[in-house]
């Protein structure tokens, strides 16, 4: 597969009908077993050095696919095939919802980065569900990523998120609350502690499944720290650092509004992770942290975990590198193990902290 050709051939379209055109192939695929078996034999790599317990499942290799590629749980099964450890669906919403006016994905090739203002668009909780029961049980840890309707009244979010905790705990791996998208009106507001303790509260009453938080990289350190401490105390599972950025300065003549992602991301993800993590990753409840954001090679996804990460997403970089990125990081890995004398993944996690 020649990834510099297909993306010649993706990048002539805008990128949502790009992104289109990916899932339809996606979807595809998976009727085509001998497709996804020899994209698997290809590419999926699982070494003893990768593989971790984490929430009683197995993560053959630590790199995830982030949250919106894979909105409506279509491709699944091809993105386990191109090399994915783990992936995480959605946001998914109660409702379904068509996000906000196009255009609202742009790319940024010359910094490798992209800007979206998609506003959760997916087809809603009844059809996600339709699509994940006919993989049950999985081959490999589901993440439902969960969020409110853009209509539902910030008063009435919580409503929303027990909604769909009762719809997926029983048909994932592990949850995640969405309050960090830059794209739902007043979303982030809702990152403040009155909302996540009444929010975990709730979640323990509703299910034992891991629900882990995931954070905006736009707060201080300090705030950040707090905000997932009282996070971890109130009941969440772990945290995912971070979503998209609102700092439009990183990218001369950026859209002002949306997010930005990819590698104009990296240091400022990483340094919100990393004061996350130090502060975390000697807490008694042993918090799960996943660091996503600009992360684009071997050595940055060894980076995050020196620095606390149990395991790692990314999204922009897939897009600009293709599935060969997937297994470069995941040989890369191997190596930078072995060359520090880790037998396992699990050793290095936290030594640069
Ligand atoms: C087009 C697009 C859609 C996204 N949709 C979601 C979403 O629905 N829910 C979510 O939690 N994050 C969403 N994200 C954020 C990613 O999951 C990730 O946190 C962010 O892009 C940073 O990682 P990256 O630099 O590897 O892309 C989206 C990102 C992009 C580029």
């Amino acid at each position: 597969m020649n990834y510099e050709l297909i993306k010649k051939f993706l990048f002539n379209f805008e990128p949502e009908v790009a992104h289109s055109i990916a899932e339809f192939t996606f979807k595809n695929f998976a009727n085509l077993n001998f497709i996804l078996d020899n994209l698997e034999k290809k590419y999926f790599i699982s070494d003893p050095s990768l593989k971790q317990n984490i929430f009683n499942r197995d993560f053959l290799n630590p790199v995830g696919i982030a949250a919106g590629f894979d909105k409506n749980g279509t491709m699944i099964e091809t993105l386990m095939g191109l090399g994915f450890g783990a992936i995480e669906v959605g946001t998914v919403t109660p409702e379904p919802q068509v996000g906000n006016d196009k255009p609202r994905l742009f790319r940024h090739p010359k910094y490798d980065s992209l800007q979206n203002a998609m506003g959760f668009n997916n087809n809603g909780a009844d059809k996600l569900k339709k699509e994940i029961i006919k993989l049950f049980p999985y081959k490999i840890p589901i993440g439902v990523n969960i969020g409110k309707n853009k209509i539902t009244p910030e008063s009435e979010a919580l409503n929303d998120y027990k909604i769909l905790i009762n719809e997926f705990k029983d048909l994932s791996d592990y949850l995640i609350i969405n309050i960090s998208s830059p794209n739902t009106p007043n979303l982030r507001d809702l990152q403040n502690e009155t909302f996540l303790k009444e929010l975990f509260s709730l979640s323990k009453e509703l299910t034992n499944k891991p629900i882990l938080l995931k954070i905006a990289p736009d707060m201080d350190k300090k705030q950040a720290i707090e905000l997932c401490t009282f996070a971890i105390e109130s009941g969440a599972s772990g945290i995912i650092a971070t979503n998209t950025t609102v700092d439009y300065s990183l990218i001369p003549n950026a859209k002002d509004f949306g997010g930005i992602s990819g590698r104009v991301l990296k240091e400022k993800s990483f340094n919100i992770f990393k004061a996350i993590a130090k502060e975390l990753i000697t807490h008694e409840s042993k918090p799960v942290l996943i660091s996503v954001g600009g992360i684009d090679s071997p050595k940055e996804a060894y980076r995050r975990i020196k620095n606390g990460a149990n395991l790692i997403q990314i999204y922009t970089s897939f897009i600009y590198g293709g599935p060969i990125l997937i297994k470069k990081i995941n040989e890369g890995l191997i190596k930078l193990l072995k060359e520090d004398g880790f037998k396992n993944i699990s050793e290095a996690i936290g030594v640069d902290l």
